[in-house]
């Protein structure tokens, strides 16, 4: 019996991966650096110095960045996506969201929030939601997704084990992440890139009768 759910936050609840991405695209361009479209999934679950970095090897792999210059590259970029997302309110959590909290909480199953970004915290202020976690995992305390580290938090905050929760996720990192917890993944996205156990286009389309 499925006790707990644990989700992730950018681009499951909210469009924020779009902010994310647009966020590094600007920022790195400052180092001549143009990210492609078809990059944005491999940031997504990444945590902001992982990502610079990961995009500064792939794309300038001869250039030797001090940490210092990566760290302020990540900040910049922290500074662009909190101007992006400073007007967000409850009316941008995506369809849905609301109506399967509550069915959750009807049905007497818990809510955990397994978020790589040091930004959920404010941001589900923002949305109007926080009332509904039990607990909210700390990115602070873990390495990016695949790790399961969030996740595990998560489980053991809760008091479930792996088989009575399940995790949202619509990144590939963070599919891996939940796997690697040795939990049951709900994709969101494309069922051809996503290696979850069951993938539905958008949050609004998973059936509740998978939280029986
Ligand atoms: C994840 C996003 O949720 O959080 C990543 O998918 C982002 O794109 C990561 O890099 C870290 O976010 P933040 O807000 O701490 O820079
Ligand atoms: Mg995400």
């Amino acid at each position: 019996m499925i006790k707990a759910v644990i989700f992730d936050l950018d681009g499951v609840l909210t469009d924020t991966s779009t902010y994310h991405f647009a966020a590094w695209k600007e920022t790195v361009a400052s180092v001549g650096i143009e990210l492609k479209a078809s990059f944005e999934p491999e940031l997504r679950g990444i945590s902001r110095f992982d990502s610079i970095k990961k995009i500064t090897d792939v794309y300038l792999p001869k250039t030797s960045f001090k940490t210092s210059q990566l760290e302020s590259l990540a900040a910049k970029k922290n500074e662009v996506y909190l101007e992006k997302i400073k007007t967000m309110t409850e009316a941008d959590l995506y369809p849905g969201v609301l109506e399967l909290f509550e069915t959750l909480k009807h049905k007497g199953l818990l809510l955990g929030l397994a978020s790589a970004s040091l930004n959920a915290p404010m941001l589900i202020e923002k949305l109007g939601i926080t009332h509904y976690f039990s607990h909210v995992s700390n990115p602070a305390l873990h390495p990016s997704k695949p790790d399961p580290g969030l996740f595990i938090e998560g489980l053991e905050a809760l008091h479930v084990s792996p088989e009575q929760a399940l995790g949202v996720e619509d990144a590939p990192a963070g599919i891996a992440a939940i796997k690697a917890a040795k939990m049951k993944a709900i994709g969101i996205g494309d069922p051809k890139t996503l290696k979850a156990d069951v993938v539905f286009k958008t949050l609004a389309d998973i059936p509740y009768y998978l939280f029986d």
